[in-house]
């Protein structure tokens, strides 16, 4: 009876000792997916609050300033497109341990096409299937976890702007096409 019950002491314990760092470890075990969707809600969360709070209350309904792409020399806004660059600039430098661009195929600036075989298969997914693109690739000695979310044409003004612009390559996007992606890219080693 007394073995028994210090056999099922020591069987409570041992099973405690592994339950907890288990459960520790499933909390840890964010995926570099499970990443890149988290990033990318920030990312998507800003641009829209940046575009709807900032750029169209400012220009379209208060009408005291406009957004413009030479804004430093014009006193404008910068665009949309222009504030994720310069925020992802900004976590280049810190060497975060992602990168992240808004690229298309179709670019008004020839810097925002893809680079890479995967950026250009996961923007041709987002176009074509309005849906996330999840990969890997290699480039140089490293490996990759590559992330492409689609970019849609939300409002007329995007449409109207890219498809007037004098660099662009593409006159006729619509209200709801996917316009690019936001790569977000993980170094897996
Ligand atoms: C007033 C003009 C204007 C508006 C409005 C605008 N864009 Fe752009 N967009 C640009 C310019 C100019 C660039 C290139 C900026 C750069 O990288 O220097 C750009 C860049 C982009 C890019 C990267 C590829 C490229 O064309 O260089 C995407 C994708 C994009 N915009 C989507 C959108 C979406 C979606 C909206 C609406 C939410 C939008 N844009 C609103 C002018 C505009």
């Amino acid at each position: 009876m007394k073995q028994n019950k210090l056999t099922a002491l020591w069987t409570t314990l041992v099973v405690s000792l592994f339950a907890v760092p288990v459960s520790v470890f499933a909390q840890k075990n964010i995926t570099p997916q499970k990443m890149a969707d988290a990033i990318f809600a920030v990312i998507e969360s800003d641009r829209t609050v940046y575009t709807r709070n900032v750029v169209n209350r400012l220009q379209n309904e208060e009408e005291v300033l406009t957004a413009e792409e030479h804004w430093q020399e014009e006193q404008a806004l910068p665009l949309p497109a222009q504030m994720l660059r310069m925020g992802a600039e900004r976590v280049n430098e810190k060497d975060a341990g992602f990168t992240y661009a808004l690229l298309s195929l179709w670019p008004i600036n020839k810097q925002n096409k893809p680079k890479t075989e995967l950026e250009k298969k996961g923007l041709e997914h987002a176009a074509k299937n309005g849906k996330n693109f999840y990969g890997e690739e290699k480039l140089g000695k490293k490996t990759y976890f590559t992330a492409v979310y689609p970019d849609v044409a939300v409002s007329e003004a995007c449409v109207k702007c890219h498809n007037e612009h004098i660099d662009t390559p593409r006159k006729d996007f619509k209200l709801g096409d996917v316009m690019g992606g936001v790569v977000i890219r993980i170094p897996l080693d």
